[in-house]
């Protein structure tokens, strides 16, 4: 398949997002939405607006990412995910290297804190993630396969176990597919491929979850699947684990995209899942829209980077940003596979995008730096709302 002098930019990102990820953690939800046991407190930017939950409620749950810090009560995005959302991820604090930071020490506080916080406001919990190939200790990789395995089961196995009946989906693998058509494709060379020698550590990893609870739905996760190149090495891999009987459930879109970007690139990415006919769910995951289109020295080297926009967001891109939100969303509502929407962050003032590919101010949610909702906000939850 052709590709263009922007997906190549994209697969390059792609690959920065990759090498990225050695520092932090977080989770994600799925269906339908039960009644919160406290009443949720008014919403933080004004009566009369919308609930972003609300409006999507019966299409799909709305969830953000966050970090244990957005629990406490002082907190003010604690009002707003109260407020607005419906579903939670963890966006480092689930991942292995917190879970399980050494051989035979874990650590389920801060899950526990946001399992617990969602559990007790009626919220959903996507868990982020089992099987990764980064933010993931060294101590899982030495030995043979054999052992290889029975430390990856052994650990999924725990983690799945502990949350049963209480997180509702998980990615079970992110990012296992190759970003090139290299020699490994459609499989990334990875951590977990070396050290088993193959791709069937995701095959134990699908298997280990679904036995540790049944109910839980399980999903393969991973970046750039609104570019077909990259999409197409990830469905493949997807179809070979339903020829083989994998217990797999669906498909999850990170969907780190900018304003650059068209809905349809990402609509076409949940409607290929659908075409496969095989009935799985998707879940976005991991959204947020970027001000910046970076070339690819940016990623490599932190070269030719787009200079800092500043404070406030310029009125141009936040016009682009609004209109990409609102086209994203209006596809969403038609698309009947799509069962979560989750934002990675809650507002700009906390977004992993301020410090990658490189430190400057990024504005790439729906709520700015002192929680207001911004013109993106009103463009998803008011279809009255003029984006001007
Ligand atoms: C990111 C977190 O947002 C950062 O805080 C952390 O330093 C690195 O990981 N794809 C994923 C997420 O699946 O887990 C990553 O999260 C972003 C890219």
């Amino acid at each position: 398949m052709m590709f263009t002098a922007r997906d190549r930019l994209k697969l390059l990102a792609g690959a920065g997002l990759a090498a990225l990820a050695a520092c932090g953690g977080g989770g994600g939800g799925s269906s339908r939405r039960v009644n919160p046991a406290p009443p949720p407190p008014p919403s933080p930017s004004g009566p009369g607006q919308k609930v972003l939950r609300d409006v999507y409620a019966g299409k799909f749950a709305v969830g953000a990412a966050i970090g244990t810090a957005q629990l406490e009560a002082s907190s003010r995005d604690r009002d707003i995910l109260l407020s607005q959302f419906s579903s939670l991820t963890a966006e480092n604090v689930m991942k292995p290297a917190t879970l399980a930071p050494s051989r035979g020490q874990y650590d389920f506080a801060a899950a526990d804190a946001i399992v617990d916080f969602a559990q007790a406001n009626g919220m959903q919990v996507r868990g982020h993630t089992l099987l990764w190939h980064r933010q993931t200790p060294d101590w899982f990789f030495g030995g043979d396969t054999a052992e290889v395995r029975a430390r990856l089961e052994d650990y999924v196995t725990l983690v799945v176990s502990r949350y049963r009946g209480k997180v509702s989906a998980w990615d079970v693998v992110n990012e296992v597919a190759s970003d090139d058509a290299g020699a490994r494709a459609p499989y990334r060379d990875s951590n977990w491929y070396r050290a088993v020698g193959g791709p069937d550590f995701i095959e134990w990893a699908f298997r280990a979850a679904r036995a540790a609870d049944p109910d839980a739905k399980l999903f393969i996760n991973d970046y750039n699947t609104e570019y077909p190149d990259k999409r197409d090495r990830l469905l493949q891999i997807v179809q070979d684990l339903l020829a083989k009987g994998v217990p797999i459930d669906g498909v999850g879109h990170q969907l780190h995209m900018d304003v650059g970007n068209t809905a349809e690139q990402a609509l076409d990415a949940v409607r290929a899942v659908d075409s496969l006919g095989a009935g799985l769910i998707n879940h976005v995951t991991e959204l947020d829209i970027s001000v910046y289109d970076d070339p690819p020295s940016c990623f490599f080297g932190g070269e030719n980077c787009e200079p800092d926009v500043g404070i406030p967001m310029p009125a141009e891109i936040a016009r682009k940003q609004s209109q990409l939100y609102r086209d994203l969303f209006d596809g969403f509502a038609g698309l009947a596979s799509l069962q979560s929407v989750t934002f990675w962050g809650v507002s700009d003032a906390q977004t992993w995008l301020n410090t990658f590919p490189a430190v400057r101010r990024d504005h790439p949610l729906l709520y700015d730096r002192q929680r207001q909702a911004k013109s993106a906000f009103h463009a998803v939850t008011d279809p009255a709302y003029v984006i001007s």
